[in-house]
């Protein structure tokens, strides 16, 4: 029996959403083409959507955002330069076969200070030219918001001087906007102000904004025009991809307005967790919709809390030694409460 049919609490992701009555509606009704040919009306709107909200010339809609990053830093960086990310950043994490396989690129990856979240004078560092030429960097990314790093925010004027650094050395930035809209709601600054700083970026459409499928990639005409032909050479030609797109447009629509609440209910089963597990977050640090608790100060393993709260209804999983919860749009605050309450009951069941 599949976890949401059996009424567990899923904050394993904000990927694991359904789609909205209004995106299966949209998804029946779309008019489609061959999007190999650049044929298929709704993906097209989608592309224009993206253009409006980024302020940025060119986008290309891709099946995931791995596929975005993998097409970005291919495009970017040559097989045996490097590409500096933060080290627990998902395209020097999660993606380093996808990169090592699909581009030959090799890392080089920087521990930030605070939450994943790079400082300028890092990467200043970081691009100090190497007198015998042998590790040149061809790529900078950024994570934002941090997925590792807690949800971390990172504001506007902290990617421009990034961006500052990068465009002093000639070196492009590229930023890895999964959750740029979740970075949205918490600065009040516009996805178009986190892309005027970039030379490219993508954001999902699966994950907090709803969407069963789809992310964007974004930036300028030439950029654009090569990422397309990698995407047919990635074997994304998907086709009649306007089913999906159609989905991603209510997205874009009904979405970026409710992920405060999500911020909200994130805080508010933080509190609680801290609460019944004290020392295992801080939930001052919860800014956005992920949460992580390093559940190993109770001297249980990690595995035994994933299993507790399974038993109790709660679906979590687990990331970089801790147990990670993701708050999305199926999780309401009445859910919040029920999974706390699963809370309670899994310590109470180690404990015994
Ligand atoms: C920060 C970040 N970037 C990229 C991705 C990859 O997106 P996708 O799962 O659509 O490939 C994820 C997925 O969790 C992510 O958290």
């Amino acid at each position: 029996m599949s976890p949401a049919a059996s009424g567990y609490i899923d904050l394993r992701s904000d990927t694991v959403t359904k789609p909205s009555a209004a995106m299966r509606r949209a998804m029946a009704q779309a008019e489609v083409g061959d999007d190999w040919f650049g044929d298929d009306p709704t993906v097209n709107q989608l592309q224009d959507r993206a253009a409006e909200l980024t302020g940025r010339p060119a986008t290309l809609y891709l099946p995931t955002g791995t596929m975005c990053n993998q097409i970005a830093m291919h495009a970017f960086a040559r097989a045996g330069h490097l590409v500096v990310c933060e080290e627990s950043a998902h395209v020097g994490g999660m993606e380093i076969s996808s990169s090592a396989v699909l581009s030959g690129i090799a890392f080089r990856r920087l521990g930030a200070p605070s939450r994943g979240l790079l400082t300028a004078a890092q990467v200043a560092g970081a691009l100090t030219p190497d007198p015998y030429d042998v590790t040149v960097v061809d790529l900078v990314t950024i994570e934002n918001t941090h997925q590792v790093g807690g949800g971390a925010v990172m504001p506007v004027d902290d990617v421009a001087a990034i961006g500052k650094v990068c465009a002093d050395r000639g070196v492009p930035l590229y930023l890895d906007g999964a959750r740029i809209f979740n970075a949205c709601a918490v600065t009040g600054a516009a996805v178009a102000d986190y892309a005027a700083q970039v030379d490219a970026m993508m954001f999902c459409l699966s994950k907090g904004l709803g969407a069963p499928i789809g992310s964007l990639l974004v930036g300028d005409g030439e950029f654009i025009r090569e990422a397309r032909r990698l995407k047919v050479l990635f074997g994304a030609a998907w086709r009649q991809a306007g089913i999906m797109a159609a989905a991603g447009l209510i997205a874009l629509d009904e979405s970026p307005g409710r992920l405060a609440t999500d911020h909200a209910n994130a805080r508010r089963l933080a509190e609680g967790v801290a609460a019944t597990v004290p020392g295992c977050l801080d939930p001052a640090g919860v800014e956005t919709n992920i949460v992580f608790a390093d559940v190993t100060v109770t001297g249980h393993s990690l595995a035994a809390w994933v299993e507790a709260l399974a038993a109790e209804g709660v679906l979590v999983t687990t990331v970089a030694g801790r147990v990670r919860m993701l708050t999305h749009v199926d999780v309401s605050a009445r859910e919040v409460a029920a999974a706390l309450a699963g809370w309670r009951r899994a310590a109470a069941a180690l404990a015994a």
